[in-house]
């Protein structure tokens, strides 16, 4: 059947560890990074919010990370197969994560494709004085009633591009695809990176930014929602409890130190979500000393408005605005683009070894589908107001979800938190002690529901 792999079965690995750990911080390194830390961590207690980030880092990102590595390392196979290998019935859970990553990919395509519309627009600053009618009137069209319907091609075209990339991409396999673009992706998102941020760093008023950003509001640690917040906020920024990283593992060869290089990743993206956040606020501190006001009195300081609206804005008024502009839509490209594979390989990989399909063919049905849908909700109207619900429901409360699902399915229905813990200090050199299994089986599904119920009642 199409549930077992042939034992003689070559299958498409990372040729070197450097390629799997350049492709998870692919993974982990996007938008969550860029446009979302800084606005959540500004809104959650500004430095406060630091503790339980990390908090969530070490009780829930690392160890669940590991649980992801370790399923697919050991079951070596995309998250719906390996689950199943697993148990059987667990085969449900691992389809509901892969939906919960198509989800995702539908609305993170069309924030890659602004990203490369405004990539160009850039260079000349074309949104012009006005950057928020420019945003949802010229390039977007929200609200004129005649169109919102029809197709908007400013949006349309680098739809298309995006999901063409994306198609020869996966066709081209692990090896040969993805590992190739992220060798090269990341190195290049990490120069312009520090670049942005020296910049941001020198301009006036950068340091009021980062006062903005990291005085702490001590009070906001007694708010659930903040803790909330930082957990979302790990399991998005790292991409975990999305069946993205077991299929990830899935493709690492035998021999490798999974432990080790998922502290790197976790590490690696931390650092560059605080750097994004100086960065970014420092940005926003030159803004506000231009307008003469405080940085606290600036608005659209989160989501996408914070990037299409309040940067474009920012640019403008910089000097040498226009390559800062550059540089800084080419790193949310770069950035979202290797996440964006992430979750489509993970798509085209279950698809793939559920009905037996070839790479390409899976490739193609995976793009072709998810492009139609993408461009559909995407490059009409409705997309901005579909963006913010759909953000809402799937990183708040089905990612929680999935993780509070995925720790109890493998530590208390199926026990194999054991199993997969020896399978994990077998090949790796950091070695993982029983705490990994206390976390995974209590303290982390006992929190999660404590904050998802909280949650559920604050959305009705
Ligand atoms: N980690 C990515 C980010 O921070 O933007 C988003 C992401 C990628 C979420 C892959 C989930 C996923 F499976």
């Amino acid at each position: 059947g199409t549930n077992t792999a042939p034992a003689a079965e070559q299958r498409d690995t990372w040729t070197h560890n450097t390629g799997f750990i350049l492709a998870a911080i692919g993974s982990a390194v996007g938008l969550g990074n860029i446009w979302r830390f800084p606005g959540v961590a500004y809104e959650s207690g500004g430095g406060a919010f630091l503790i339980p980030y990390l908090l969530a880092l070490l009780t829930a990102g690392i160890p669940i990370l590991f649980l992801d590595y370790a399923i697919g390392h050991r079951y070596r196979a995309a998250a719906p197969l390996a689950y199943r290998r697993m148990a059987k019935p667990a085969e449900t859970l691992g389809w509901f994560q892969i939906g919960l990553s198509f989800v995702i990919a539908v609305y993170y395509a069309a924030v890659v494709a602004w990203s490369l519309s405004y990539f160009v627009y850039a260079f000349d600053l074309r949104w012009g004085e006005d950057t928020l009618g420019f945003f949802t009137g010229e390039y977007l069209q929200v609200g004129d009633p005649e169109i919102s319907t029809t197709i908007v091609s400013s949006v349309a075209i680098p739809l298309v591009l995006v999901w063409a990339a994306i198609l020869v991409v996966l066709a081209l396999g692990v090896s040969r695809g993805v590992q190739r673009v992220n060798v090269i992706f990341i190195p290049l998102l990490v120069v312009a990176f520090l670049g942005l941020v020296i910049r941001a760093l020198t301009l006036p008023g950068a340091a009021d930014g980062l006062d903005a950003l990291f005085t702490p509001n001590w009070s906001a640690l007694l708010d659930l929602n903040v803790w909330i917040s930082a957990y979302a906020q790990i399991f998005f920024s790292l991409s975990i409890a999305f069946g993205i990283m077991v299929t990830y593992a899935s493709f690492q060869r035998r021999k490798a130190n999974m432990t080790s290089s998922g502290l790197v990743v976790a590490f690696a993206n931390s650092s560059f979500e605080i750097l994004a956040g100086i960065g970014v606020f420092a940005t926003l501190g030159f803004f506000a000393h231009q307008q003469q006001v405080a940085v606290a009195d600036l608005e659209g300081l989160t989501g996408p408005i914070l990037s299409f609206v309040t940067f474009p804005a920012v640019i403008s008024e910089m000097p040498g605005g226009n390559i800062f502009g550059v540089v800084f839509f080419a790193a949310l490209v770069l950035a979202g683009f290797t996440s964006l594979i992430s979750i489509l390989l993970g798509v085209a990989a279950s698809m793939q070894e559920k009905f037996g399909l070839g790479r390409r063919t899976a490739a193609l049905a995976v793009a072709v589908v998810s492009a139609s849908i993408s461009i559909a909700l995407f490059s009409t109207t409705s997309g901005l107001l579909a963006l913010d619900t759909v953000d809402q429901f799937a990183n708040n409360v089905g990612i929680v979800l999935s993780a509070i699902v995925m720790t109890v399915v493998v530590v208390w229905v199926f026990r194999r938190g054991e199993v997969l813990r020896q399978h994990l200090n077998a090949v790796s050199t950091f070695k993982v002690g029983r705490v990994w299994i206390f976390l995974l089986g209590l303290l982390v599904p006992a929190f999660l529901v404590v904050m998802l119920v909280q949650k559920l009642i604050t959305l009705v």
